[in-house]
């Protein structure tokens, strides 16, 4: 009787188990620094015992991965506890009831120790439903061995470092080598890579007072041209319009582009000799700006929202502040080179010495220009998508009719979002 009482206990073994196990499941990336976040989630699981996180991984893409967590969102899925946001969703999972408002966790006392963007950036109608934990801005990678062999210095214009650029490949007359690598393909990249272009031109991608696109006016069309027939078409190879941020980076560590455009993390990447051909061959400044213009870099970065569906909020937010806490971000910054969102980690000795590069980039992290926050962001920006991507992939694409179409469209989703906000 007693052995199988025994037996039986020890098949139902691994559900008691489970039973009394509470499990937080976690919607994340693929990232580039996986031992890292492997080790933050044995970290927390250690200070928390009994609670186990569910870890699951989704697409590097923005795009794909928005799929993914709005996917579980539509459905009121309730597996899901904490997600990864890109900066530009918070407005979209507020306004659909979405994301859980984080007021009461993360109040304004809080929210101050916080570099200003990343934090409006989470503010939806005076609530705040995400905690930053990492910040990106465009930046302009180089190779300072190729610039010093020819007496050059880093351009500051567009056009300068298109001449450069050619300049240095026809000395080098290496095959392979390109001037230029970013991030072409259709996705959310290609909006911040335009966004960049357009705005250091002058202009913009909409007008955020009056609603109405503006990527039909001459400064926003002349950019998109530059983009086509200088850096596609002179500088990059028509490869590059198939690329995203993992695929440009590589050709750059691979020794094959003179110039890179990308965010903070390439940094480390670009010169870890372990992962790259040229490292400390690398320098990085501000993007450039066109003659009249001024340099700007998109705002990207990431956060860590709570679903409304969660059956653990509480929970959840223990392992958000966790993820978010400055010991994390300072991990984050050691390891992976992740430009931190807490204002004192720019001042931490183990953070600047691992990455002097922060101290000068701060005044671009500072800034940066946020994509414009709204619920319908991604709608608009499929549209800048599709726009952007056949504007620049054919040479003669005819940029004045598809500009005009793109902000056509654009404008139809604006008036629905002006009859909303309308008293
Ligand atoms: C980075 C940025 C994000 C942006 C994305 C585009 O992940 O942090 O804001 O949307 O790149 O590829």
């Amino acid at each position: 009787m007693f052995r199988a009482i025994l037996f039986i206990f020890i098949l139902l073994l691994p559900h008691i188990c489970l039973a009394a196990e509470t499990r937080l499941r976690f919607v994340t990336w693929r990232a580039d620094h996986p031992e890292l976040w492997d080790r933050a989630i044995a970290d927390f699981e250690s200070q928390n015992p009994g609670i186990k996180v569910v870890r699951e991984v989704g697409p590097h893409s923005s795009t794909e991965f928005h799929d993914l967590v709005t996917q579980k969102l539509k459905n009121n899925d309730p597996e899901m506890d904490v997600f990864f946001m890109d900066v530009i969703w918070p407005a979209e999972f507020a306004a659909a009831g979405w994301a859980l408002p984080l007021d009461r966790y993360f109040p304004p006392a809080q929210q101050a120790k916080f570099l200003h963007a990343p934090i409006v950036a989470n503010i939806y109608q005076g609530r705040i439903y995400g905690v930053p934990v990492f910040l990106d801005a465009g930046m302009l990678y180089y190779r300072k061995d190729l610039l010093e062999k020819y007496g050059l210095s880093p351009p500051r214009n567009w056009l300068e470092l298109v001449r450069q650029a050619k300049y240095i490949l026809s000395r080098e007359k290496e095959p392979g080598l390109v001037g230029f690598s970013g991030q072409f393909k259709q996705y959310e990249g290609l909006v911040c890579n335009m966004m960049e272009y357009i705005l250091s031109n002058g202009g913009s991608i909409w007008d955020e007072k009056k609603l109405k696109s503006t990527l039909h006016l001459p400064s926003a069309k002349e950019a998109v041209r530059f983009v086509r027939d200088r850096i596609i078409g002179e500088i990059s190879h028509r490869g590059s319009l198939a690329y995203q941020e993992p695929e440009s980076l590589a050709l750059f560590t691979q020794g094959k582009a003179i110039f890179h455009r990308n965010w903070p993390y390439a940094w480390e990447m670009s010169n870890d000799p372990k992962k790259s051909k040229i490292a400390s061959r690398v320098g990085v400044v501000p993007l450039p700006e066109f003659p009249g213009g001024k340099s700007a870099a998109t705002l990207g970065g990431w956060q860590l929202g709570i679903s409304s569906f969660s059956r653990k909020p509480e929970l959840a937010w223990k392992f958000v502040a966790f993820m978010t806490g400055a010991e994390m971000q300072k991990r984050i910054a050691v390891f992976a080179g992740r430009a931190p969102t807490r204002k004192d980690l720019f001042r931490d000795p183990d953070v600047l010495r691992k990455n002097p590069q922060f101290q000068s980039q701060f005044e671009t992290f500072i800034r940066a220009v946020p994509r414009p926050p709204t619920p319908v962001y991604a709608p608009l920006s499929n549209i800048m998508q599709r726009y952007f991507s056949s504007a620049i992939a054919v040479p003669n694409s005819d940029i004045d009719e598809l500009a005009r179409l793109a902000s056509r469209d654009m404008n139809r989703v604006l008036d629905l979002l002006r009859e909303r906000i309308a008293p």
